[in-house]
């Protein structure tokens, strides 16, 4: 049992003030589903006063940090050595759709490093956190990456890239060489939760690309402090502007970056390939 520091009892208030609020409307979203105009307007509402209630209580907790947010931006501070990298509301289609998955991820920035990380998800009050060198917390209970290291027995979890954004048929190439190695593929919707499961143990890794730094800030440290690996796909040191993320338990991170890293290689060569066949 842990003692949650001062940093850390600050983020999860907040954390809980915003998600009370999100279940909340949360509860709305389903009967706004059956109306002809559908959730959309309203769900962007509850993704931003979460946001403003995330931005009072911090700016209130640590009145000189900076904040980069989803959906305000970048907000300089008078300290310029720290800020908080807040994603409100992740998992925002299943939200809409009435799917309870969806988290709020907070993570403290200090000279460039993480140094703190909370994912909170409101439907069933699970928190996550971890401060840097003091191991990964669900709930004031540690936890650990699993230990299988066969690609057999593994389950991941990944994320598709949505309507509009680009990596379609790079992650069909991926999924192709992955689907015949492991156990089974998830798609839960929401990249803070998908890292908190690797971290706890329930999926052995995590991959995805296009990602934004609000989406993952918070969970790589919670997962490298539960004793998980996190890089690039091709096994390259993962940072917040980094295209791709491969996060595993130890044993089977290497085998992964062969095959993920592997077969996206393989499917740029084969781009670079095709489009100097044309020219
Ligand atoms: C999204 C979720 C999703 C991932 C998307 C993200 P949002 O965040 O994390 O799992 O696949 O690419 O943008 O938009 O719900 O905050
Ligand atoms: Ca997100
Ligand atoms: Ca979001």
């Amino acid at each position: 049992m842990a003692l949650k520091s001062p940093l850390i009892t600050v983020m999860a208030r907040a954390a809980r003030r915003a998600g009370n609020r999100l279940a909340r409307d949360f509860g709305e979203v389903e009967n706004l589903q059956i109306s002809m105009k559908g959730p959309a307007d309203f769900v962007t509402q509850a993704d931003l006063k979460a946001e403003e209630i995330l931005k009072e209580d911090l700016a209130a907790a640590r009145p000189d940090f900076g904040f980069l947010m989803e959906e305000r931006g970048e907000i300089k501070g008078r300290d310029k050595t720290q800020r908080w990298i807040v994603d409100p509301l992740d998992g925002t289609i299943n939200f809409m759709h009435g799917i309870p998955y969806f988290a709020i991820s907070i993570a403290l920035e200090q000279y460039d490093h993480i140094v703190a990380g909370l994912v909170y998800e409101p439907v069933t009050g699970n928190l996550f956190h971890a401060e840097k060198g003091r191991g990964a917390y669900l709930n004031d209970r540690r936890i650990r990456v699993s230990a299988r290291s066969r690609l057999d027995d593994a389950v991941l979890a990944t994320g598709i890239p949505h309507k509009g954004r680009h990596g379609h048929d790079q992650f069909l190439a991926i999924l192709n060489q992955v689907m015949r190695k492991v156990s089974g593929i998830r798609r839960f919707g929401a990249a803070s939760l998908d890292l908190v499961q690797v971290a706890s143990g329930r999926c052995d890794a995590f991959w995805e690309t296009g990602l934004s730094p609000w989406d993952v800030a918070a969970g790589t440290l919670i997962v490298r402090e539960a004793g998980g690996f996190v890089t690039e796909l091709d096994g390259a040191p993962h940072t917040l502007s980094s295209e791709g993320i491969l996060a595993a338990n130890q044993g089977l991170h290497d085998q992964l970056v062969k095959e993920i890293g592997g077969a996206a290689k393989r499917f740029r060569q084969e781009q670079q390939a095709s489009s100097s066949a044309k020219a």
